[in-house]
C-alpha cells in the first residue's frame, strides 16, 4: 500500500524535553520547595502545566493532574480541563509521518497502518466521558496507595476516529483470537512494567470502539494519546490506551501486571488490608453510576439562601436515570433536573435549585441512578486499588446571615 502521508502539524509541547523547557523557570523555583520532583498538593504549590492551567498536579514525575469540580460546567469538557493520567514518561518524540500502528497476532493477514492509511477507513465519533478506575481513591478509607485522586478524574469528550472493528477486519481475526492487546510508546524508567493492557475480543467489535485520532474536533494532544488511541467507551480509562502503536490479537487475556495485579476488583466484599488473588478476583471493565457536584464548591460561603446545585453524572455503558439531591446531610432527597443534552456513554450535566431554611452550615449530596436500576451507594466496599468509589458525592457549605 502507498504511504501518501501528508506532515500533520503537531500540536506545541511534543517532545519531554521542550515541555519540561516550558515550566523550567517555575519548576526551578518550586522544586526547591519539593525536591522529589513529585506533587501531591494543590495545583497552587505546582509549576503551572502548558495549556493545562489551573488543574491539580497529582504527580509530576508522570504526568497526573486531576480537574477541580468546579470545572465539571459543561456537557464537553474543553482540552485544557481534561484530566491526564500516565502511568510513565510520555513518549519523548512522535511523529505523525513515521508513526505505524501494527496488528498481528491470532490474524489472517498482519498489516501496518500507516495514518493516512488508518484514516480512509469510516470515521466515526463518540462522546465518552472518560474516567480513571482510580478516581476517589483519596476519599477511600482505610487509606490505600496510589495516585490520590479525589474527584476529578474524570472528562466528558467528543473521540473521533476509525472504529477498531473496521481494523480487526482488515486482518480477518482468527476463530482462536478472543482478546485484544493494545501497546502504546509510553517511555518506559527502569524496571516498570510496561503499560500494556487488553479487552475482550466482543468489546473491540463493538461499533462504538475506537481507535480515535481527535478529540473535541482537534488532532489528540500528547498529552491524550497523539497520534492514536484505543477508546473503549464506558469502560474505565486505563482500558483506552494511548500513543497506540500496537495491537495484538491473543488466545486469552494479557497477563502483564496491568492486568493482575492491577485493575482488579475482589469478587466479594474484602476485608480493609486483605490481597488481591488471581482466584478471588476480576478484571475492572465497564464504570459505575456516579455524580459529581460542580457547584457550589466545598466550603463554599454563600450570602443568597437561595442555591442552585449544579453538576454531572455518568453511568459507564449504561443511561443516567435520575439524580437525587440532599440539603439536609441525606435525611430527605428530591429529584433534581436532568438537561436535555445527552448521549450514550457522555456524562449528564444536571440542576437543583433550593432555598436554605436557615443560615449556617448545610451538606449537599448527589446520587445518580441508572437504567440499570444501580444507585450510587453511601460508601463502597474497601479494595486495595481503591478502584471505582462512586460513593455519593457531598459539599459543605456555609450560608451567611
Ligand atoms: N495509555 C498509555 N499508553 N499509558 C498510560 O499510562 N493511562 C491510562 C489510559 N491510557 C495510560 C494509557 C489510564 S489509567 C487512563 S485513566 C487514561 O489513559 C487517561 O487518559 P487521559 O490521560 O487522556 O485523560
Amino acid at each position: 500500500m502507498p504511504h501518501t502521508l501528508e506532515r500533520f502539524s503537531i500540536p506545541a509541547m511534543h517532545s519531554r524535553r521542550e515541555f519540561l523547557k516550558g515550566v523550567s523557570l517555575t519548576l526551578v523555583a518550586a522544586c526547591s520547595a519539593n525536591p522529589s520532583g513529585c506533587w501531591t498538593a494543590d495545583a497552587a504549590d505546582a509549576p503551572p502545566i502548558p495549556g493545562k492551567e489551573g488543574m491539580i498536579v497529582r504527580s509530576f514525575r508522570f504526568l497526573d493532574l486531576e480537574m477541580p469540580p468546579e470545572y465539571a460546567d459543561s456537557f464537553i469538557t474543553p482540552i485544557p480541563h481534561f484530566f491526564v493520567r500516565n502511568h510513565m514518561h510520555e513518549p519523548a518524540t512522535l511523529d505523525a509521518s513515521t508513526w505505524r500502528l501494527t496488528v498481528s497476532g491470532e490474524v489472517k493477514k498482519p498489516l501496518v497502518f500507516s495514518l493516512a492509511e488508518l484514516e480512509k477507513l469510516e470515521s466515526h465519533a463518540v462522546v465518552n466521558a472518560l474516567e480513571c478506575a482510580g478516581n476517589g481513591r483519596g476519599l477511600v478509607d482505610p487509606h490505600v496507595s496510589g495516585i490520590q485522586w479525589q474527584k476529578g478524574a474524570v472528562g466528558n469528550a467528543r473521540f473521533r476516529g476509525v472504529r477498531l472493528a473496521d481494523v480487526l477486519e482488515r486482518v480477518g481475526v482468527k476463530s482462536t483470537g478472543k482478546h485484544v492487546m493494545f501497546r502504546g510508546l509510553d517511555e518506559v524508567p527502569g524496571k516498570v512494567p510496561p503499560f500494556i493492557r487488553s479487552i475482550p475480543l466482543e468489546k473491540a467489535l463493538h461499533p462504538d470502539t475506537l481507535v480515535a485520532t481527535h478529540i473535541n474536533g482537534v488532532r489528540l494532544p500528547k498529552h491524550h494519546g497523539f497520534p492514536a488511541r484505543a477508546l473503549v467507551p464506558g469502560w474505565v480509562g486505563a482500558a483506552s490506551c494511548k500513543w497506540l502503536a500496537e495491537i495484538k490479537i491473543l488466545n486469552q487475556p494479557f497477563d502483564g501486571n496491568f492486568m493482575y495485579p492491577g485493575y482488579r476488583l475482589p469478587n466479594e466484599p474484602m476485608k480493609s488490608g486483605a490481597a488481591i488473588t488471581l482466584e478471588n478476583s476480576h478484571t475492572l471493565t465497564d464504570l459505575n453510576v456516579k455524580s459529581l457536584i460542580a457547584a457550589p464548591g466545598d466550603g463554599a460561603k454563600l450570602r443568597s439562601r437561595a442555591i442552585r446545585v449544579r453538576g454531572v453524572a455518568w453511568a459507564g455503558e449504561s443511561e443516567v436515570a435520575r439524580v437525587d439531591v440532599s440539603t439536609d446531610s441525606g435525611a430527605t432527597w428530591q429529584a433534581a433536573e436532568l438537561v436535555k443534552e445527552h448521549a450514550k456513554y457522555a456524562w449528564r450535566l444536571w440542576s437543583f435549585a433550593f432555598k436554605a431554611v436557615k443560615p449556617g452550615g448545610c451538606t449537599i449530596m448527589s446520587r445518580a441512578s441508572d437504567s440499570q436500576g444501580r444507585v450510587q451507594p453511601a460508601s463502597v466496599s474497601w479494595n486495595p486499588g481503591g478502584y471505582l468509589n462512586n460513593a455519593i458525592d457531598r459539599v459543605n457549605i456555609y450560608v451567611e446571615a
